[in-house]
């Protein structure tokens, strides 16, 4: 299982050194972009992730919860092993926005609000390498685990069925809840404010794991 911080909920003063506090026991950084628009909030852009970029070893994982995500995704200056993610409910067409990720060169991912069905997305599996399933309306961190989300991770891992593509989740995860989301088949758990808003940062990251992969 991999684990990926957002940074949503690091402090935004110290977004580098927050970072770096958490990168020991990261697998994967996770970056909320959000237009004000698509999602009633705002974050960052293409030039606070740019900046950020060469100072993490880990590489970043990019959710565009913005409407042209087209527009916006050249303006990345990313690796070959981060990953663009857009939403299939944006205005783009999904077609165009796949092949401007491909366009910068980093892999491609996919996701969509919790009440979109996943009949939406499968026209595009064969030419994603990701696929992350929002647990939380997307727009806000520190919100409750959405308990449909187990259901649609394990319809989705039969939808993906022999193709290679991870399967990330984000939003209300912790220590709580990181083993029924493992055990319905996701490959990668995002985690904002269990992480950030903890006591000790990496103390709560352990947690997570160590309760994710225990057995009765
Ligand atoms: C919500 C974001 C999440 C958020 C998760 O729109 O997509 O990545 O940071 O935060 P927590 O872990 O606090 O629910
Ligand atoms: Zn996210």
């Amino acid at each position: 299982m991999n684990l990926a911080p957002s940074l949503l909920s690091a402090d935004f003063a110290n977004l580098r050194a927050d970072a770096q506090s958490v990168e020991s026991l990261a697998d994967r950084f996770h970056w909320d972009v959000m237009d004000g628009h698509f999602v009633p909030n705002l974050t960052f852009g293409p030039p606070i992730v740019n900046a950020l970029r060469p100072h993490l070893a880990k590489p970043f994982d990019i959710h565009l919860m913005i409407d042209r995500p087209a527009v916006y995704i050249p303006r990345f200056r990313v690796n070959s092993d981060d990953t663009l993610i857009f939403h299939i409910e944006a205005s783009d067409p999904p077609k165009t926005s796949i092949e401007a990720i491909r366009d910068v060169g980093c892999r491609v991912g996919i996701t969509a609000r919790p009440g979109t069905s996943w009949d939406a997305i499968e026209p595009y599996l064969d030419r994603v390498s990701y696929v992350l399933v929002m647990s939380v309306e997307p727009g806000f961190g520190g919100q409750s685990f959405l308990p449909d989300a187990l259901d649609r991770i394990r319809d989705l891992r039969c939808r993906i069925g022999e193709r290679e593509i991870e399967i990330a989740v984000d939003g209300g995860i912790g220590p709580q809840n990181s083993r029924d989301i493992v055990e319905a088949g996701a490959d990668t758990l995002v985690a904002g404010s269990a992480i950030f808003g903890a006591p000790d940062r990496l103390a709560a990251m352990r947690e997570i794991r160590e309760a994710a992969a225990a057995s009765d």
